[in-house]
């Protein structure tokens, strides 16, 4: 009765079991990184721009690559694609120089995101920065749109929010501040992609929850067997004597 109540509570999880199969190594994203800063900089106030390096291109009004790359599992999404490179903000006359690298997109379950970096430069203050891993900007992966094109998942419009330690390392803007929204394409089958979009429409964590539940009432159900199954020997071994064995 256990084995067949766990073979149940096994066939139930399965789904999740299978995630190795579907572990996307590349990908690209577009984004504009955070317009009114673009704008600043490149208005008449800093009278300034910003360059690419590496990996990383810029073309109106987005800086973007297809050259992603990492480990992120699809089913259910968790992971990190990253990309080789730099963004680097000049402005007022070489004053304001901050170099934004080694951007990572980091899935932590089909509702989080964070964009981990690594920022060079100064605060608005003029107090110098050059902190690496910086966990910059928190991602909304529930409110983004998700998507597939048969041989990609879309994740568009992925809502970002500037996090304690990012507004720390920038310098300006308050933590919570709302960054540009980031468009990720992550390259893999039409069926993995598929499976990620169903594992965030089930909330991820659903299969697993299903599971766990039907092996807590499997194994509540054996213990209160196995419970029954002892108090039955246990009166009959207390009728037992009276019955003159
Ligand atoms: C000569 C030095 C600087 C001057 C005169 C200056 C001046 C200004 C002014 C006047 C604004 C307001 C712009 C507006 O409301 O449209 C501004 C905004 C800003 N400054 Fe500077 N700034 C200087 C250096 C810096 C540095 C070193 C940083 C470091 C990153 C910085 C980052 C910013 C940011 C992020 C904003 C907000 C832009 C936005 O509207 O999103 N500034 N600055």
């Amino acid at each position: 009765m256990i084995a067949a109540l766990a073979l149940t509570a096994a066939l139930v999880v399965a789904p999740t079991a299978s995630s190795a199969d579907c572990t996307a190594e590349s990908g690209a994203f577009t984004w504009g990184f955070k317009e009114s800063f673009r704008a600043y900089i490149s208005g008449s106030i800093a009278n300034g721009g910003w360059t690419t390096d590496g990996d990383l291109g810029y073309e109106t009004p987005a800086f973007f690559s297809e050259a992603l790359a990492g480990s992120l599992a699809l089913d259910p999404i968790e992971g990190e694609l990253g990309v080789e490179g730099s963004l680097r903000f000049t402005g007022h006359d070489g004053i304001l120089d901050t170099t934004i690298s080694n951007l990572r997109f980091v899935v932590e379950s089909p509702e989080r995101l964070t964009v981990v970096v690594d920022l060079r430069g100064t605060t608005q203050d003029f107090v110098p920065v050059d902190s690496v891993d910086v966990p910059f900007l928190s991602g909304d992966l529930a409110a983004a749109q998700w998507s597939e094109t048969g041989d990609a998942l879309l994740l568009e419009g992925i809502p970002l929010t500037l996090t304690a330690e990012g507004a720390e390392a920038f310098g300006t803007y308050p933590a919570g501040e709302a960054f540009d929204p980031l468009d990720l394409e992550v390259s893999t089958s039409a069926e993995c992609a598929a499976r990620a979009i169903e594992a965030h429409e089930s909330d991820g964590s659903l299969p697993l929850a299903v599971g766990a539940t039907v092996l807590a009432t499997a194994l509540g159900g054996a213990l209160t067997a196995v419970l029954v199954a002892r108090a039955r020997r246990r009166s009959a071994s207390a009728e037992g004597p009276s019955s003159g064995v």
